[in-house]
């Protein structure tokens, strides 16, 4: 089933929504891919996809919050680092096995699961203490 994007993922920044909503994109791509029983063929490119996505998208938040002197950034931090690695092996194993069906899944399974929280429960808060700090 395809996931939706909905306005409790906003965080309220422009730059960052936009890079959320790409994310999105691209696994509602192999999430359709994988309903038309195409998966193994997108996930190559999910996977390389998400590789540069985080290196990107993490600094960007990464500098943000350090701009606004935002104070669990090492925690936020942490939880960015365990996601790449995760990546970093499930990628690994992509290049070792190929696009093996459990392969398929753990993307779907991680990002999916993962990320959507992530953003719900712990981008959301940096980003309302930019915006509390940004009205003062
Ligand atoms: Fe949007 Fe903290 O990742």
């Amino acid at each position: 089933m395809a996931i939706e994007w909905n306005e409790k993922l906003e965080i309220g920044i422009q730059e960052i929504d936009t890079q959320h909503k790409e994310l999105f994109k691209i696994m509602n791509n192999l999430i359709e891919a994988c309903n038309s029983g195409k998966g193994k063929e997108v996930v190559g490119n999910t996977l390389r996809f998400l590789k540069n996505y985080c290196i990107e998208h993490f600094k960007t938040e990464e500098k943000l919050m350090e701009k606004h002197n935002y104070p669990d950034l090492e925690k936020h931090k942490l939880q960015h680092y365990v996601f790449t690695q995760n990546i970093d092996k499930i990628y690994k194993d992509f290049e070792k096995d190929g696009p093996r069906v459990h392969i398929v899944i753990l993307v779907n399974q991680l990002v999916v699961n993962w990320f959507i929280n992530h953003i719900k429960k712990i981008d959301v808060l940096y980003g309302k203490h930019i915006k509390e700090h940004a009205e003062k």
